[in-house]
């Protein structure tokens, strides 16, 4: 298959290429590199040896580029990873993430229906889900969610379940990430945040090198099992897999996955893993709750086993052996510390 990825060079985008060609499929990628480097792509042709890849320096929201895209490349599929994807900053930018994050999904159905692509893969969140009671069901009704990157991911799906209605021959399939985290075993490609990371796991790996003094662990006063936040972890390489797992599935109309561990892990007990496994110790201070947070969120992972014959192989010793593994190889090439 020749599989169009947007995004394909961001964290999840790049582990999925890399799945992808070692399968032999035909990779294009388009990504404007906002949130990425052009050297993923040399670290992924040094994982895979492979070149039938080709890389297209574009933003999604371009009509006109993209057609040309579309016009010379005749793909099977599209998998839409591209979009703007930290939480604090689409609460200070919601225009910004409104814009990019739906205009993005709908240049990309637009030309899937125009060239008659029949799969539609597209990057959501657990976030949709909202605030409620965990497991978290693919059939529950969708709450309100705590900031506009989580309503751009609701509103994308529901543009491309209305879309679909329309194209009854399309198989589109919404993927709803928990939590990745880790990186590729070769350590050449992996989570490499801008700035002070939003995130657990790249503060964890970042205070372990030194770039920062100390984790700030938002809250113990949760009723979890040890007052810290629990999430559904799942390594990327899994998360990848999950993507080519939904690519070989051929069913047509809406279809919806979430892709999770099924497993609740608390920030004490992630640490305390990345500690053991990695022999290092990571100092932290238990500070006020993060507004948004929600105390535990996890997975039902049942659909994704038996529709899509797949789940997640690797556990939270492998997240945390191959996170720290990438963020020892990172040179930095900018200053993580503003
Ligand atoms: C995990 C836990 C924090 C940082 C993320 C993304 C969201 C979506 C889902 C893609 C929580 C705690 C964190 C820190 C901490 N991803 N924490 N100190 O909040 O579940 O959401 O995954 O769609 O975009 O934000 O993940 O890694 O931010 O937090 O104590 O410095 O770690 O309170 O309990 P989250 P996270």
């Amino acid at each position: 298959m020749k599989v169009l990825v947007s995004g394909g060079m961001g964290y999840i985008g790049s582990h999925t290429v890399v799945e992808l060609l070692e399968l032999n499929h035909d990779v294009v990628i388009v990504d404007n590199l906002y949130n990425s480097q052009i050297d993923v792509l040399d670290n992924i042709k040094k994982i895979t040896n492979k070149d039938n890849i080709k890389f297209y320096n574009e933003d999604c929201t371009n009509y006109d580029a993209l057609n040309d895209i579309f016009k010379k490349e005749k793909v099977d599929a599209v998998i839409h990873f591209a979009g703007y994807k930290a939480v604090g900053e689409s609460i200070s930018k919601p225009l910004m993430y409104y814009y990019n994050n739906l205009n993005t999904t709908i240049t990309l159905a637009r030309l899937a229906e125009e060239y008659k692509i029949k799969h539609f893969i597209f990057s959501s969140s657990a976030t949709v889900y909202g605030d409620q009671e965990s497991p978290l069901y693919e059939t529950l009704e969708l709450k309100k969610t705590t900031n506009p990157y989580g309503e751009t991911k609701k509103m994308s799906e529901r543009i491309l379940s209305d879309f679909v209605k329309n194209n009854k021959d399309m198989n589109i399939t919404l993927l709803r990430y928990f939590n990745p985290i880790g990186a590729h075993k070769s350590g050449l490609i992996g989570e490499k945040p801008q700035g002070i990371p939003n995130n657990l796991m790249p503060y964890v790996t970042q205070v372990a090198k030194g770039i920062r003094e100390k984790l700030f662990i938002f809250g113990n006063d949760y009723n979890t099992i040890d007052g810290t936040g629990v999430r559904d972890y799942i390594h990327v390489v899994d998360l990848a897999k999950g993507h080519i797992a939904a690519l070989l599935k051929s069913n047509k109309g809406l279809n919806i996955y979430n892709l999770g561990s099924g497993v609740g892990t608390s920030v004490l007990e992630l640490v305390e893993t990345f500690e053991k496994v990695n022999n290092i110790k990571i100092p932290y201070e238990i500070v006020d709750r993060r507004p948004g947070d929600l105390a535990t969120v996890y997975a039902d992972v049942s659909k994704a086993k038996v529709e899509l014959n797949w789940e997640t192989k690797l556990t939270v010793e492998d997240m945390v052996k191959d996170a720290w593994k990438f963020e020892k190889n990172l040179k930095w090439d900018f200053s993580p510390w503003n």
